[in-house]
């Protein structure tokens, strides 16, 4: 019984062995990780780490040297970004990368699934069915833009939110995509302290709300041991520890490697 925790069906993600190098340089070295289905799973290590270059590889930007990686039980690796993206998983970036010169609106209906597009015909006489479809995207985009709050800003210009504003419509925007898994690269980062706060209960929130499992790059401690389960520390493209959050941040090999940084 001790088992059950363990059975395949608890795991959307799995690592195993991952592996890449940059001329002489490890950057991600043997890497391993399993993340249960619905978990908020942090991934932190000081700069230069590896730790976006571990978010690269699970999305298909760089190919592992060695390595697999299993989604939902079927192996992905070596797949490209857009199938990947597909296949569940989706993602943020370090900088923010939207579509400043769209509104807020429009850049959530470009994120939404394929299904929703129609014909280049239905749109240029705006048939019945071009209409219904695009009413049906509004709504949609509209719902998702609600629960980050940023419905009464639809149709500002991207460029016109406030940074943390912006970094809430990366989020909006790869949730659109209907991810199993999505992937957050440091999405506090230059925000101030109560945008943290906001963005913590966020990031909660879209878990309930859209049943997703997370993967969180975070460089603010207080984020990370409000919100993460587990952690895994990356330290030189290495494992240095992995576990329950509180046990990972109060050991002295990781506050070392902090406070060295
Ligand atoms: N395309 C690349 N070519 C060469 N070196 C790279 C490449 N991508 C990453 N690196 C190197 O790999 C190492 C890990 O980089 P990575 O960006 O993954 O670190 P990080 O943990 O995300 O750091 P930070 O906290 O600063 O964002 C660094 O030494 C970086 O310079
Ligand atoms: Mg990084």
């Amino acid at each position: 019984m001790s088992d059950m925790t363990n059975t395949n069906e608890d795991i959307l993600l799995a690592v195993e062995n991952l592996s890449i190098s940059f001329g002489g340089l490890k950057a991600v070295d043997n890497f391993n990780v399993k993340i249960k289905r619905g978990e908020l799973y942090g991934l932190i290590g000081p700069n230069g780490a590896g730790k976006t270059t571990v978010f690269n590889l699970l999305t298909g930007v760089y190919k592992p040297d060695t390595g697999a990686i299993i989604l939902d039980g079927k192996p992905i690796t070596g797949k490209k970004t857009t199938e990947i993206n597909h296949e569940g998983i989706a993602r943020t970036f370090q900088n923010i990368r939207l579509f400043t010169n769209l509104s807020v609106l429009d850049n959530v209906k470009t994120a939404l699934d394929e299904r929703y597009r129609y014909g280049l015909l239905d749109s240029i006489f705006r048939t019945p069915k071009f209409r219904r479809m695009e009413k049906e995207l509004d709504e949609r985009a509209l719902s998702i833009l609600s629960v980050f709050e940023l419905e009464d800003e639809a149709e500002l210009k991207a460029s016109q939110l406030p940074y943390g504003k912006q970094r809430k419509l990366e989020i909006a925007r790869a949730l659109a995509t209907e991810p199993k898994l999505i992937l957050l690269d440091e999405p506090a980062a230059g925000m101030n302290p109560q945008e943290t706060k906001e963005l913590m209960d966020t990031i909660a929130l879209i878990r309930r709300e859209f049943s997703v499992t997370i993967l969180l790059i975070e460089h603010d401690m207080k984020l990370v041991s409000g919100i993460c389960e587990r952690l895994t520390v990356l330290n030189f493209g290495q494992i240095l520890r992995e576990g329950e959050t509180r046990a990972v941040l109060n050991d002295p090999e990781v506050i070392k490697a902090y406070l060295g940084d």
